[in-house]
C-alpha cells in the first residue's frame, strides 16, 4: 500500500472514494446526498457504510459513504476504527485505488489514519497456496506529511512484529529470532547457552533446558551522539510455551506460539529505530527459549539461581516467562540504563482481568508508568495499571529459597509483577507491560484480523521518539 498525500481528494480518479459523513449531516456531493441520504435514508451512524456507483457523475467510480457518528463523539480511536472499516470494505470489493475524503474532523487525524488503513490492510497468507486478498495499491488522503511518514514507519514495525508472532513455533525458534536481530543492521550480540551460563543466568537457562533448541540471549543496541537518556526494552521470548512438565491442557496450548510476542515487538521496534534517529540510547533485549517437557526439563521443586544471586524455588514450570525475564532484568540493570520497560505475554490472570482490549501495566515509578499509559492512549493502545501491593508477594515466600516463581492463582498478574520487581535495582525506573490478552486475538477485533496484533510497538516507538 502506498499512501499519497493530495489536497484535492474529490477530484482523484479512483475505484472508490471513501467519504466521511457525520450523523444526519450531508456529504460533499449533491448526487450522493440525493440517492444515499434522501432516497435511501442513510443516517451516517458510526461505523455504517453505504456503497454507491457514480456512473460517471464523479471522478471516482464508486463512493463509499462512511458513517462517522456524531461529530462531538468522534475521537482518534473511533476515527481509526472507521478508517479501518472502510479499508476492509474497499479491499473486499477489490478496489486498488482508494481516496479518503475526511472533512471537518476537528483534530489532526494523519497518524491515526495511517494506523487505521495500514493495520486493516495486513494479512498473513504466507502459508496459503492461493492468496485471496486484494491489497489496496494506492491510497489518497489530505493529511500532514510528517505524521503520515511517521505512521508508515510505525505500522511497518508492527507488521514486522505481527509476521514474527504469527509464524509457527517450528520456524520462529530462538535461533531464528537471533538471526532476525542480527539482520537489523544494529550493534548486536547473541549470547550462546555457554555464555549465558558464564553470566549466571540460571533462571533463564532452566526454562530452555527441556528443549532440543538452544536458548539465545539477544542484545541489540541503538545509540547516537550524546544520548539524552539510556533505556532498555525487554521482550518475553518464549518461542513456544507448552507449560513444561506442568503441561498445559491442549486448548490453552493452542496459541502458545504467540508467547514471543514481547520479543517480536522489540524486534519490530528495533527494525525501524534508525529511521527515526531518536536522541536516546536504546537496548533491545530478548531471552529466547522454548518451554518444553522432556527428560532434561526443569522440574517443580528445583531451585534456580538468577543472575543477581537470588534463589527461586520452582512451584510451577508454566510460570516460565518471569524466570527468563528475571535474568533479562538483571542484565538490563547492569547496563546502568535510566529506564527499563519489559513487555510480556506473562499471565492468563491479566487476560482474565482485562480481556483483549487492554494490557496490564505495573512498575516502580509513577511517572514512567503514567507516561507509557499516555503514549499508548494517544496511539490506540490501552494500558490499565494493576496494583503492586507488597501483600502480593506473600504467596511467593518459600521455606527453602528466596522466593517461589508462581504462588497463588488469585491476583496472578500482580504476583508476577512483584516477582519481577525483585530483579530490578531500586535506582532503575521500571515498567512492566503484561500483553497476554492483547498480543494475539482469536477472532477479529476492530482494525485487527485474528492473530498477532503487534501489541506494544506503537507505544514503545512513540515513547522513544517523543524523548
Ligand atoms: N504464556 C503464559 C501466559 C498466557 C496465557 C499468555 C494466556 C497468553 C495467553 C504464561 O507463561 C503462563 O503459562 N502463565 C501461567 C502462570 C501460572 C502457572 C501461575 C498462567 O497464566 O496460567
Ligand atoms: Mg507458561
Ligand atoms: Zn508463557
Amino acid at each position: 500500500m502506498e499512501i499519497k498525500i493530495v489536497s484535492d481528494v474529490k477530484n482523484i480518479e479512483c475505484d472508490v472514494l471513501v467519504a466521511g459523513m457525520f450523523e444526519k449531516e450531508k456529504t460533499f456531493s449533491d448526487f450522493v446526498n440525493e440517492y444515499v441520504i434522501e432516497k435511501d435514508k442513510f443516517e451516517g451512524k458510526f461505523g455504517e457504510t453505504y456503497l454507491i456507483q457514480t456512473f460517471g457523475k464523479l471522478p471516482a467510480r464508486k463512493v463509499l459513504v462512511l458513517g462517522l457518528g456524531k461529530k462531538e463523539e468522534l475521537n482518534t480511536d473511533k476515527l481509526r476504527e472507521a478508517v479501518a472499516k472502510a479499508t476492509k470494505k474497499a479491499m473486499s470489493i477489490k478496489a486498488e485505488k482508494v481516496a479518503f475524503l475526511l472533512e471537518n474532523i476537528g483534530f489532526d487525524y494523519s497518524k491515526q489514519f495511517v494506523y487505521g488503513t495500514m493495520i486493516a490492510d495486513y494479512v498473513f497468507d504466507k502459508y496459503k497456496s492461493e492468496k485471496k486478498t486484494t491489497h489496496i495499491k494506492e491510497v489518497y488522503v489530505a493529511a500532514n506529511e510528517n505524521e503520515v511518514n511517521k505512521g508508515i514507519k510505525i505500522v511497518s514495525a508492527m507488521n514486522f512484529a505481527r509476521n514474527l508472532a504469527n509464524e509457527p513455533a517450528q520456524f520462529a525458534t530462538p535461533a531464528e529470532l537471533a538471526a532476525t536481530a542480527c539482520d537489523l543492521g544494529l550493534e548486536t550480540k547473541i549470547y550462546s547457552k555457554e555464555e549465558c551460563e558464564q553470566m549466571g543466568m540460571g533462571a533463564f537457562l532452566a526454562v530452555g533446558q527441556g528443549s532440543t533448541r538452544e536458548p539465545k540471549f539477544i542484545h541489540m543496541k541503538y545509540t547516537c551522539n550524546n544520548p539524552k537518556k539510556r533505556i532498555a526494552i525487554i521482550g518475553k521470548g518464549i518461542t513456544f510455551d507448552s507449560g513444561g512438565l506442568d503441561l498445559k491442557p491442549a486448548s490453552s496450548m493452542l496459541t502458545m506460539k504467540d508467547d514471543m510476542s514481547g520479543a517480536a515487538c522489540i524486534l519490530g521496534v528495533m527494525s525501524v529505530i534508525k529511521e527515526f534517529n531518536p536522541n536516546i540510547e536504546v537496548h533491545g533485549l530478548i531471552a529466547a527459549c522454548e518451554n518444553m517437557p522432556s527428560g532434561s526439563s526443569y522440574k517443580p521443586g528445583d531451585i534456580l539461581t538468577a543472575k543477581n544471586g537470588k534463589t527461586i524455588e520452582v512451584d510451577n514450570t508454566d510460570a516460565e516467562g518471569r524466570l527468563t525475564l528475571a535474568d533479562a532484568l538483571c542484565y538490563a540493570c547492569e547496563l546502568k540504563v535510566d529506564e527499563v520497560i519489559d513487555l510480556a505475554t506473562l499471565t492468563g490472570a491479566c487476560m482474565v482481568a482485562l480481556g483483549t482490549h487492554a494490557s496490564g501495566i505495573m512498575g516502580n515509578n509513577d511517572e514512567l508508568v503514567k507516561n507509557v499509559i499516555k503514549t499508548g492512549k494517544e496511539n490506540g493502545e490501552t494500558y490499565w495499571e494493576l496494583p503492586m501491593f507488597d501483600d502480593y508477594f506473600d504467596s511467593l515466600k518459600s521455606d527453602i529459597a528466596d522466593m517461589k516463581n508462581t504462588g497463588s492463582r488469585w491476583g496472578g498478574a500482580s504476583t508476577a509483577g512483584k516477582f519481577l520487581e525483585k530483579f530490578v535495582t531500586p535506582e532503575t525506573k521500571w515498567a512492566h507491560l503484561d500483553i497476554a490478552g492483547t498480543a494475539f486475538l482469536e477472532k477479529p477485533q476492530k482494525e485487527f484480523i485474528a492473530g498477532a496484533t503487534g501489541a506494544g510497538v506503537r507505544t514503545l516507538l512513540n515513547y522513544i521518539i517523543e524523548q
